[in-house]
């Protein structure tokens, strides 16, 4: 008998995409390693004391704390409850959209960990960054670079197009290649300094699929009810002998992007 032709479904455009959602919580719980594998960047940032940052995506203010022993330090997120984390943990901090930054020469410095790369208008960014820097200002970053979860992703979006569902209009990062990048400050009038591109395979505190559900909401979202568990499971299935260790348990292939630019004097 000849086999049966396997049928590939036609894919759906999803209605709406939903946004990501930041429960302090959860993020405490799945994703202390991210603020905690942000230190390394503070030492390109040199931060002294006198000076006022900027910290550009403070989540609940984990790192931004560490500043705040050194200097003044304002930290913005989109997400208000992390605002609100950020705050009881005596931080100033506001609730600010990383694309329509409205400060004007106010910081010596404007410091981001794992945040610019959920902010997909990267040329906006930039600007609002170079508007809020003083002259001489260093803008000192580490995000999520070209080929960042590369696996997981591949995985994920085969899964939903198992289903029917289109998965690209879902994806929320911008994962840069360090010459992508560096061309947008270049270009806005930074100078830039540093810039390295870095694999960085990551232990996660938990399953893998306990780490879709705090980063990849908008991925799932697109699932109904049940299937979501499904999903995340034909997920790891696919992964685990990648990226899991039995005594160790799973790692998520990480690259990240780190570079410290100055605003010319
Ligand atoms: C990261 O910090 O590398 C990251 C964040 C969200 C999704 C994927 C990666």
């Amino acid at each position: 008998m000849p086999p049966v032709p396997h049928r590939i479904p036609d894919l759906v455009q999803p209605a709406s995409i939903a946004a990501q959602h930041w429960d302090p919580e959860r993020y405490r719980r799945n994703a202390s390693f991210v603020p905690e594998l942000g230190r390394d960047v503070l030492a390109w940032l040199a931060p002294a004391p006198g000076e006022r940052i900027l910290d550009l995506g403070c989540g609940d203010g984990a790192l931004t704390v560490v500043l705040a022993q050194i200097c003044a330090v304002l930290g913005v997120d989109q997400s208000a409850d992390q605002v609100a984390a950020a705050r009881r943990r005596g931080l100033e901090a506001l609730v600010v959209d990383g694309a329509q930054l409205g400060f004007d020469n106010e910081f010596d410095a404007v410091f981001s960990n794992a945040a610019l790369h959920w902010m997909r208008d990267a040329d906006a960014v930039i600007a609002g960054v170079w508007r809020s820097l003083k002259p001489g200002g260093r803008f000192v970053a580490e995000m999520g670079g070209a080929g960042n979860v590369a696996a997981v992703i591949a995985a994920l979006e085969r899964a939903l197009r198992r289903r029917g569902i289109d998965p690209l209009p879902a994806n929320p990062w911008y994962f840069p290649s360090p010459e992508e990048y560096r061309a947008k400050l270049v270009q806005r009038g930074f100078a830039v300094e540093r810039m390295q591109l870095l694999p960085r395979p990551t232990l996660l505190p938990g399953p893998l699929g306990d780490w879709l559900d705090t980063f990849a909401e908008s991925f799932l979202a697109l699932v109904p009810g049940e299937g979501r568990q499904a999903v995340k499971a034909e997920v790891e299935d696919a992964l685990r002998e990648r990226l899991f260790d039995a005594t160790r348990g799973w790692t998520a292939d990480y690259v990240r992007l780190r570079f410290a630019a100055v605003k010319a004097a």
